[in-house]
C-alpha cells in the first residue's frame, strides 16, 4: 500500500426528510446564497422546501448554473456575492451546481487577477474559499464529499479540473427521495460515472491494498445490481436510490483511492469530448473506458483478472480471453444502463480526432494514466479505438 494522508471534514446528513436540518447545518447569522441549475430545483420543490427551513436567515437565489458549467456564468455570481456581501452559499442540484459553488466559493476571495488561475494551476493558488453546503439532487459525482471542481471556459473551449483542500463542502443533505423526478438517461449517467470513479481508482496495477480493493469491489457489485434496476422499476424504489447515493458518494470522497495508484485518463480524455462535442460527462467515460482497457491491458493485466474474476466471474480461458472477456462485460453493462459505448453514435467521427488530441496537448494531458504512460500518441490510439 502507498502512503496516504485522509481527511475529510463533510458532515453528511442522509435520509428523506433530512433538507428539514438545514435549520440548524446553516450557521444561524449567515447571509445564504442559494445556487441551482435550470428550473428542476423550483418545479420539484426542493427550492421551497430549502427556504422554508432557511427560516428567518437573509437569503437570495442564484440561478442559471448550467450542466458542465461554466466559468462565465459562476462569474456573475462571483460578481454578485462580492457586490451584496453573502458568506455563506448553498448548492442546491447536482454535480454541475456543487461545482460551479466550489470554483465561486474560491474566487470570491481570491487576489491573484482572473479567477480563472485557479484551473490552470488546478487549485494549488486557492489560499481561502467562502464556507457553502449543499444540497445533493443527482447522485453521480461525488462532489459533495469531495473538494474536486470541473470547470468550463466556454470562450477557450477548456474543460479543467481544480481541487483544494479549502473546498470540501461543509455538510451536504443527501435525500434519495430527491432522485425520484430524474430522467432515466440522468440515473444512467449516474450510475456509469459512480462507476468509472471506481474503475479509476481500482483498475491499475497491485499495491496490495485489499481494503480498499474489497470495498471497491462492494461499490462496482452494488451499481451492477442497482442500476438496471433503477431504469426498470416503475415506480422509485426508496432503498434502490438510497444505495445509489451513497454508491455514488463514497466512489469519490477519497477512501477508495486512498493509498492506491490512480488512472483518470478515461475522464481527462473524456473531459476534452464534453468541451468540444458537450457529450455528457458520463458517456463520454462509457465511450472512452472500454478502449482505454484495452489499449492499456499490459499494463493493467493483473487488475484486469483480479475485475475480470471478481466483479463478472470470469474464471476460464486464457489471460488475453478473460480479459477480452471482462472489457466486452463492461461494455455491455453501460449499454444496458441506455449508454452507447462508440463515438459514432454521438456523430463523431475520425475528422474529430486530431483536434482532440490536439486540446489534449494544449491543457498539459500528455503524460496520463497511473504509469504516465498516456502520452498523445496513445490517445489518439484510443480514440480511434472508440469510434
Ligand atoms: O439544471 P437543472 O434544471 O437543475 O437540471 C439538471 C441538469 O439538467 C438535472 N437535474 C438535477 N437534479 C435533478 C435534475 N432533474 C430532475 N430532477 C432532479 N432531482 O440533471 C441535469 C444534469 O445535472 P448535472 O449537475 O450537470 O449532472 P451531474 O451531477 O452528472 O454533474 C456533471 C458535472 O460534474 C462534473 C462533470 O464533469 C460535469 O461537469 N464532475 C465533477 C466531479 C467532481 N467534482 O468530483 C467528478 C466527475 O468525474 C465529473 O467530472
Ligand atoms: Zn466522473
Amino acid at each position: 500500500m502507498l502512503n496516504f494522508d485522509y481527511h475529510n471534514p463533510t458532515r453528511i446528513a442522509f435520509g428523506q426528510g433530512r433538507i428539514a436540518d438545514l435549520a440548524t447545518l446553516v450557521p444561524a447569522q449567515a447571509k445564504v446564497l442559494i445556487l441551482v441549475g435550470g428550473a428542476s430545483a423550483e418545479k420539484t420543490g426542493t427550492l421551497a422546501e430549502v427556504r422554508t427551513a432557511l427560516g428567518a436567515r437573509t437569503h437570495a437565489t442564484f440561478s442559471g448554473i448550467e450542466p458542465n458549467p461554466s466559468y462565465e456564468t459562476a462569474m456573475q455570481a462571483v460578481a454578485q456575492i462580492r457586490r451584496e456581501g453573502f458568506d455563506f452559499l448553498l448548492a442546491v442540484g447536482g454535480g454541475s451546481v456543487i461545482d460551479a459553488v466550489k470554483f465561486i466559493a474560491a474566487a470570491v476571495p481570491f487576489a491573484d487577477g482572473d479567477p480563472w488561475a485557479i484551473l490552470e494551476k488546478h487549485g494549488r493558488n486557492v489560499a481561502s474559499a467562502l464556507p457553502f453546503g449543499t444540497v445533493l439532487t443527482l447522485p453521480a459525482t461525488g462532489s459533495e464529499m469531495n473538494n474536486g471542481a470541473v470547470i468550463t471556459h466556454r470562450a477557450k473551449a477548456a474543460k479543467l479540473a481544480f481541487s483544494s483542500a479549502h473546498c470540501f463542502p461543509v455538510f451536504s443533505v443527501l435525500d434519495p427521495t430527491k432522485t425520484y423526478t430524474l430522467p432515466p438517461q440522468q440515473l444512467a449517467n449516474g450510475v456509469v460515472d459512480a462507476f468509472v470513479h471506481t474503475v479509476e481508482q481500482y483498475l491499475t496495477y497491485p499495491v496490495n491494498a485489499l481494503v480498499q480493493d474489497r470495498f471497491a469491489e462492494g461499490l462496482l457489485h452494488t451499481l451492477i445490481e442497482v442500476g438496471p434496476r433503477l431504469l426498470a422499476a416503475p415506480e422509485p424504489v426508496y432503498d434502490d436510490r438510497a444505495n445509489l447515493v451513497w454508491a455514488a458518494t463514497t466512489a469519490l470522497n477519497g477512501f477508495v483511492g486512498a493509498g492506491v495508484p490512480q488512472d483518470w485518463a478515461t475522464h481527462m480524455i473524456g473531459h476534452e469530448l464534453t468541451a468540444t462535442f458537450h457529450i455528457d460527462h458520463a458517456r463520454t467515460l462509457a465511450v472512452v473506458l472500454p478502449a482505454l482497457l484495452n489499449e492499456r491491458r499490459a499494463a493493467k493485466r493483473e487488475k484486469l483478472l483480479q475485475y475480470g474474476q471478481r466483479i463478472w466471474g470470469i474464471s476460464s480461458g486464457t489471460e488475453d480471453e478473460r480479459i477480452d472477456a471482462a472489457i466486452e462485460r463492461t461494455r455491455d453493462f453501460f449499454e444496458r444502463m441506455g449508454i452507447a459505448t462508440r463515438l459514432s453514435a454521438y456523430g463523431v467521427g475520425a475528422d474529430a480526432i486530431d483536434g482532440l488530441v490536439a486540446q489534449l496537448q494544449a491543457h498539459g494531458m500528455t503524460r496520463l494514466g497511473e504509469q504516465r504512460e498516456i502520452t498523445p500518441e496513445v490517445s489518439r490510439r484510443i480514440l480511434q479505438a472508440a469510434l
